[in-house]
């Protein structure tokens, strides 16, 4: 069978292993290999057992796996035979030197520049995937043309914007697709190529085109502005409950406003993921570079919160719970940092579960997907920690139950049978709002809402 056009990508993630899932189901004319450094991965993705849990995934890869979507650990290859490589390795924070748990660490995004520069043969198309600061797309540009060699390569920006625990159906139907290119002949030439994969199933009026620094910038900010109307809710629940007014009331009427809307004012016990903090720290980061501290300092402070957040939650349980939660026996309802996904990175179950076992409580932790990550998480920690996926089992003999993700599972759980196996006084402490709380408080928990009043049997 020849292929329209091979495209490869460059790290398969919870980015690129979805997303060029997606390109090879909607695009059967276009050969697409996903290759990674870490062959235990490109195992996983060759068999039935998928590195990561993504509702629809399984479905979306079996149906071009071997047709015409290929996972791989032969880089050097994948890069001689592409024409479009999609760069989503990953850019975490950096945790060393200059920009220390701020920066961007940008290396394994120049290792994968330098690799492509010293394997391509002929003509590329870059596409940046991965999220990067703003003027990435020019360090890409001088490492790949810094040879004697004749061969161009356009590089473009095309950030991604899937949530995960609803990948398959974000790439299905985005809000729009951003293509960020420089305005050369060639540049605009690669831009349409782009285009042309992605107009197979999104419609035209949706894949949305702009400068190719804008473009980059435009996946930070749109992280800042999420992650921002989440420490906005969540700075209003510590104002909740010391008022008696209820974070979801508030929320509602707010939200009603059109040109606020209502999506994304969910409080929490704050926000998690491995995008959220990172990227808003890469902003600050970038906003300090160019000497702008007021801007950096305010979106510093969407970080502070969220941390504040978190702490609160734990004081609120000790102050609850006779202010000591020493040899208490404490069970999480989720590790996740969101539901309908099993990834931990930046959960706030990771600092909750630490701080708890600080203050010498001991730890049974559920989840229906992520035990496996939270025991690595964990690993290490000084403390009394049992994993459990059944949320009966987990919570018999404890004192209280805190809700760290919104699994829908944790809302239909028979309380009574639950309450009738805890340890009296029973609390729970609900980190997503999603427990029916006037119901629990019949059967006889103290019921710690978050931004709501709590209902206590004292
Ligand atoms: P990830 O850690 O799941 O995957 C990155 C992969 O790249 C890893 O498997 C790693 O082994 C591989 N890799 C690193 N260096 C390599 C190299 N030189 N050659 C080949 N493979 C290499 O990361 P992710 O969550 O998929 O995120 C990737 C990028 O996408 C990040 O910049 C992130 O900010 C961005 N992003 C992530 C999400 C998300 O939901 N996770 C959403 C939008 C954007
Ligand atoms: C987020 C963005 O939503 C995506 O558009 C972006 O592509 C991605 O980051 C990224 O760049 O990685 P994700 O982190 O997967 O996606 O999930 P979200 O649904 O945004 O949730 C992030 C965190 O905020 C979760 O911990 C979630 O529970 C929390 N959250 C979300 C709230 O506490 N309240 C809300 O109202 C919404």
């Amino acid at each position: 069978m020849t292929f329209k056009k091979n495209i490869l990508c460059i790290g398969a993630g919870y980015v690129g292993g979805p997303t060029m899932a997606i390109i090879a189901y909607k695009c059967p004319q276009y050969k697409v290999t996903v290759v990674d450094i870490n062959s235990e991965r490109i195992d996983q993705w060759n068999s039935d057992n998928l590195p990561i849990y993504e509702p629809g995934l399984d479905e979306t890869v079996k149906a071009a796996k071997g047709r015409n979507l290929f996972f791989s650990t032969d880089i050097k290859g994948g890069i001689k035979d592409s024409d479009i490589i999609f760069v989503s390795v990953n850019t975490p924070t950096k945790i060393f030197g200059a920009g220390s748990g701020m920066a961007a660490d940008l290396q394994y995004w120049e290792k994968t520049a330098r690799q492509i520069r010293k394997h391509a043969e002929s003509h590329k198309i870059i596409v940046e995937k991965s999220t990067l600061p703003v003027k990435t797309a020019l360090a890409m540009e001088r490492i790949l043309t810094s040879t004697d060699s004749e061969i161009h390569f356009d590089v473009l920006s095309n950030p991604e914007f899937l949530a995960e625990g609803t990948a398959i159906k974000d790439l299905e139907n985005p809000d729009r697709v951003l293509i960020g290119s420089r305005e050369t002949e060639s540049a605009l030439k690669a831009r349409d190529e782009l285009i042309e994969i992605y107009a197979n199933w999104v419609p035209r009026d949706r894949i949305i085109t702009s400068n190719i620094w804008s473009s980059e910038l435009s996946k930070l900010v749109a992280n800042a502005f999420l992650a921002q109307r989440i420490s906005s809710i969540n700075s209003i629940t510590a104002l909740c409950e010391k008022t008696d007014a209820d974070i979801l009331e508030v929320a509602r009427a707010v939200g009603m406003d059109s040109r606020v809307g209502s999506k994304f004012l969910n409080a929490s016990v704050g926000f998690g993921g491995s995008c959220f903090k990172k990227d808003i720290l890469n902003l600050v980061y970038l906003c300090r570079h160019y000497g702008l501290k007021e801007v950096s300092d305010y979106w510093e402070g969407v970080v502070r919160i969220n941390d504040y957040q978190k702490e609160r939650f734990i004081l609120n349980m000790m102050s609850a719970m006779f202010n000591t939660l020493a040899g208490k026996k404490i069970c999480l309802f989720g590790f996740a940092y969101k539901a309908n996904t099993g990834d931990t990175r930046e959960s706030p179950a990771i600092f909750i579960s630490k701080r708890l076992t600080e203050e010498k409580a001991e730890l049974v932790i559920s989840d229906p997907k992520a035990l496996h990550n939270a025991m690595t998480d964990l690993d290490g920690v000084d403390g009394k920690i049992s994993y459990t996926e059944d949320p009966y089992e987990a919570s018999a003999n404890c004192d209280a139950i805190a809700v760290m993700t919104e699994w829908e599972i944790y809302a239909n759980l028979d309380f009574e049978k639950i309450y009738r196996s805890m340890i009296k006084p029973a609390f729970i402490f609900d980190g997503r709002n999603i427990l029916d709380h006037e119901r629990l408080f019949e059967i006889g928990f103290n019921v710690f809402p978050t931004g709501k009043p709590a209902l206590t049997h004292f």
